[in-house]
């Protein structure tokens, strides 16, 4: 544990400490996805993991959340370990968890009404949180009626309306095309700007991950990834993400981490070809 300025401990919001995770394989042999991993998050970060395909961004992430024990090492949020489902932090897949059969609304008020928030209250909260992510006048739609935008938006709300400490987002934006993605990174600036809510941020994409963080680890190749890279993300804030690809800083920094990442990269792919050899 390390000490504030103020002398006292710091709680992070997310703590992974030596965490390994293995997985069992059909055959009856074990699968490390990742090592030995190294994470601190304090409140108020918002902190992105990129690494190449199977690298274990998901597993991490889903250690953070509770939804995977670790196999080894412990996960901790807020200095206590994490035991079950992490009550301090909502999660957003990558595929929009929206149930069908619901309405945006009732979507949105799911979790206040899980909590035991009666249903006028729940759908007044989600009201309001429907008009900031712009969907005042979709409250009545069914997801299948919305575009892949106004679902992601949908999910916004839905994570944020229980007003979690943290948020655990894996590859939000993914499916959207460029110019939707970069306005839902905006708006994701700006509800988390003053919200000092943490958020751990998986993406592919390392511009996204500059643009967004304060900081960014990159994982190395698998099997069993470890951290191969802290970067502090300097750039000042507030940021314009429509204009920040020009930043000279932005420039310097993706050359640098690029530099690291794209040694991971290469190995994944060269290790992809190589099985792809032995399958022929
Ligand atoms: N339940 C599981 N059982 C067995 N192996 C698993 C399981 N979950 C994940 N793995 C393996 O662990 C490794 C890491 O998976 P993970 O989904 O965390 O990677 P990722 O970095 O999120 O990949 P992607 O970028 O493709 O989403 C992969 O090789 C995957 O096949
Ligand atoms: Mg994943």
């Amino acid at each position: 544990m390390t000490l504030s300025s103020a002398g006292t401990p710091t709680q992070y919001a997310v703590e992974l400490q030596g965490c390994t995770k293995q997985f069992s394989t059909p055959g009856g042999g074990t699968y490390f996805a990742v090592r030995d991993i190294d994470l601190k998050v304090e409140p108020g970060r918002f902190v992105s993991i990129v690494g190449p395909t199977g690298s274990g961004k998901s597993t991490i992430l889903n250690m953070a959340a509770g939804l995977l024990k670790p196999s080894s090492g412990t996960a901790s949020s807020f200095g206590a370990p994490v035991h079950g489902v992490n009550r301090r932090a909502s999660y957003m897949f990558q595929q929009d968890a929206l149930l069908p059969w619901k309405t945006v609304i009732e979507n949105v008020s799911l979790g206040l009404t899980m909590a035991g928030v009666g249903k006028a209250e729940a759908h007044s909260e989600a009201q309001r949180w429907l008009e900031k992510v712009g969907l005042k006048n979709f409250a009545d739609r069914y997801p299948h009626q919305l575009s892949g935008g106004m679902r992601k938006r949908t999910a916004v709300a839905q994570a944020w309306i229980v007003n979690p400490d943290i948020l655990l987002m894996d590859e939000p934006f993914s499916a959207l095309d460029v110019q939707t993605r970069q306005i839902m990174e905006n708006e994701l600036l700006a509800l988390w700007q003053e919200s000092g809510k943490a958020v751990v941020f998986i993406t592919h994409d390392l511009d996204e991950a500059i643009a967004l963080s304060d900081e960014v680890v990159i994982l190395g190749a698998g099997p069993g990834s470890t951290v191969v890279g802290n970067y502090e993300i300097t750039i000042p804030r507030p940021r314009d993400l429509l204009d920040i690809r020009d930043d000279p800083k932005f420039v310097e920094l993706h050359r640098e981490i690029w530099g690291r990442l794209k040694i991971e990269v290469s190995k994944t792919y060269e290790a992809a070809r190589a099985e792809e050899g032995e399958v022929a």
